[in-house]
């Protein structure tokens, strides 16, 4: 694979995904594509151009890829789902517009480029009610989508567009719906999911914090190793003739209670670390989290070489060896 495209390339996601694949000998350019600022934290790294683009111009997309034959698309700029459900008006241009612009601007029935699409758990919805959710819906079975939030219905539809262009085989895409990664350094994001980074990071550096869910709230997480992983492995190592008309492929998460990371800190880093959390219900954040899935069953990605995390314990001890190296615990 020569050139590769990848969106929001200066965000959480997106830097750790341009270091691996700055690494790969198969890609020769990397086109990382964000705002101004965001890809100025980029850093320079091998094979990588960095194009400031706003990707709700169509214009600007084009120019930024204009004299490159795109081999592959990783599409993940965006807005999280706190800011989209206070800002339809931006979710609606980000979220779907930018992605519109983006199929748009690579899709190629000569050369069929691959497309991952980072959608969300969101995506579900209301049909995250049900105890346990079947969530192999590669047959495409229609009530799978049923978003219950400005986010969720965003990623919902341009899985839809994504499906129907991939049929028209002018790109090859894939939907990944990825759960909540955690744990994120740094300040929390504007996504109502940053709780569960933030449950277990502030404590670990020494800051109390407020968990805006009951204790036995269950919620689907997935590390950022894991999460890089799958990105990685859809945009250079899948094959997607097993993933059906809808290109959805649900990534594989752990389901835990909010206590469940807490009583992890109480094991791992000790009692004083486990006491800086405490409760106080928030329910803005909670009406979002309570329509995601609380447990999913991602039979076909395991299949296709995707794996979860081994536990809340595995979640915490990432954390500490990837942003806290040579700390004392
Ligand atoms: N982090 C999670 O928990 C999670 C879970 C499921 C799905 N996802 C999806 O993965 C993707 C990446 O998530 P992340 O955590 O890295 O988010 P992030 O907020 O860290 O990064 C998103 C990037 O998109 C860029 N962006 C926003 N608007 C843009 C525009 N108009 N033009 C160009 N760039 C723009 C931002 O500048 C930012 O760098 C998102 O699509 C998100 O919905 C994330």
């Amino acid at each position: 694979m020569r050139t590769v495209v990848v969106t929001g390339a200066g965000g959480f996601l997106g830097k750790l995904l341009v270091e691996k694949l700055s690494k790969d000998e198969s890609i020769e350019t990397i086109l990382a594509l964000d705002m101004k600022e965001p890809l100025e934290s980029l850093g320079n790294l091998p094979k990588t151009k960095k194009k400031v683009v706003d990707i709700t111009d169509e214009l600007q997309v084009k120019k930024a890829i204009e004299g490159y034959q795109v081999h592959g698309v990783v599409h993940l700029a965006a807005i999280m789902s706190g800011l989209s459900e206070a800002d339809i008006t931006s979710a609606m241009k980000i979220n779907m517009i930018g992605a519109i612009n983006m199929m748009l601007s690579v899709a190629n029935e000569a050369t069929n480029p691959r497309f991952v699409f980072s959608s969300s758990i969101a995506a579900f919805g209301n049909v995250a009610h049900k105890a346990t959710y079947n969530p192999d819906i590669n047959g495409g079975a229609p009530d799978d989508r049923q978003p219950a939030s400005t986010y969720g219905s965003t990623k919902a539809a341009v899985e839809l567009l994504l499906a129907n262009y991939s049929r028209k085989k002018l790109i090859d895409g894939i939907s990944l719906r990825i759960p909540i990664v955690a744990v994120r350094p740094g300040i929390p994001s504007g996504a109502a999911s940053t709780f569960v980074s933030d449950l277990v990071r502030e404590p670990l550096q020494g800051n109390n914090v407020q968990c805006p869910v009951e204790p036995e709230q269950s919620v689907v997480v997935i590390s950022p190793r894991k999460t890089i992983e799958a990105l990685y492995k859809a945009l250079l190592h899948m094959n997607t003739s097993q993933l059906g008309p809808s290109r959805v492929l649900v990534v594989p998460g752990i389901s835990a209670q909010a206590k469940d990371y807490v009583e992890s800190l109480r094991k791992i880093a000790g009692e004083e670390t486990a006491k800086r959390v405490s409760y106080r219900k928030d329910p803005k954040i909670y009406d979002i989290i309570s329509t995601w899935p609380s447990k999913m069953d991602s039979k076909l990605a395991r299949k296709l070489g995707l794996s979860p995390d081994d536990s809340s314990d595995d979640i915490v001890r990432q954390f500490i060896e990837d942003y806290m190296p040579g700390a004392n615990i």
